[in-house]
């Protein structure tokens, strides 16, 4: 088998063929997958059969230290039995859709706005891989928008205003943007995460600009200005010349980076139709 990358997107995105992530061991495979992932920011693979076990020693073989803080864990134990796993399904313990007012759906909901995974902690998300075992027949997609190519167009001189910036990324500030309500002990567990605004990527070079819905306020910034300047950043990046939509099928595997690229869950008829997928993300420290 060999490995081969074939762009699916003018900017990034690559899919790839000729490897089977749940058995891959051989070195200089991962390190070409590495070297992908600096490249296209987005890797689909398909036909990856995995377990939760064989996700999560995967997601350790390629890149490390897994994230387990979850937002979600603030809310309750997961019904997987491990914060590595993130749920990202609509179904609760016993399997049953979630009713349109259960408060877990209402938290996933917030998969919905654009962002970045666990960027609000430190350190933060760096690769998420995303397992799709249960597809419906309707479209529930996922869109993919390059932070890098959306730094690469910003003016001259916005660029040169960001640059050293910093902003504050909070769960809990996005999720509030949906009107969701967390208990003061909630809140408690969810203090949020400072990072630049802009982040360079150390074997490339390359810059890209880190925002989400979770960047609250610039920290150098009064309130509203910072507020206004996120706004501005997340509109003109999220642009659809940057954007990539991922039609999932039963049995991919999505690694993206999270700091370089943004997602958000498509709208679907999610009380009616079960989709289930698990997502291990690493964590950004350096590789040893
Ligand atoms: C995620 C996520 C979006 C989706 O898994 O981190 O945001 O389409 N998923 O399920
Ligand atoms: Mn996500």
């Amino acid at each position: 088998m060999s490995l081969t990358f074939e762009p699916l997107h003018p900017l990034f995105v690559a899919r790839v063929t000729g490897v089977d992530l749940p058995t891959v061991e051989d070195p200089a495979v991962l390190h070409a997958l590495r070297v992908g992932m600096d490249r296209y920011g987005v890797l689909v693979f398909h036909d990856q059969h995995f377990t939760d076990a064989s996700q999560m020693a995967f997601a350790r073989r390629f890149d490390g230290e897994l994230h387990a803080k979850t937002g979600a864990a603030a809310l309750g134990a997961s019904r997987l039995g491990t914060e590595a796993v993130a749920d990202i399904s609509n179904v609760d313990e016993a399997g049953e859709l979630l009713a349109a007012g259960d408060r877990r759906r209402m938290y996933a909901l917030g998969n919905r706005l654009w962002h970045t995974d666990a960027s609000f902690q430190d350190p933060p998300g760096r690769y998420s891989m995303l397992s799709a075992r249960v597809v419906p027949a309707v479209s529930a997609d996922t869109e993919f928008a390059d932070m890098r190519a959306a730094y690469d167009a910003l003016d001259p001189d916005i660029k040169a205003q960001i640059e050293g910036l910093h902003a504050h990324h909070s769960i809990a500030h996005s999720r509030r943007t949906l009107g969701f309500d967390f208990s003061e002990e909630e809140s408690r567990k969810l203090e949020g995460a400072v990072h630049p605004l802009v982040r360079v990527n150390p074997r490339t070079g390359r810059r890209s600009l880190y925002v989400a819905s979770h960047a609250s306020r610039i920290v150098e910034m009064p309130v509203p200005e910072g507020r206004l300047l996120l706004l501005d950043l997340m509109e003109h990046a999220t642009r659809d010349r940057y954007v990539h939509r991922h039609a999932w099928r039963p049995g991919d595997l999505v690694i993206w980076d999270n700091l370089a690229t943004m997602h958000r869950g498509r709208p679907f008829d999610d009380t009616k139709h079960r989709r289930e997928l698990r997502r291990v993300t690493t964590l950004d420290l350096p590789l040893a």
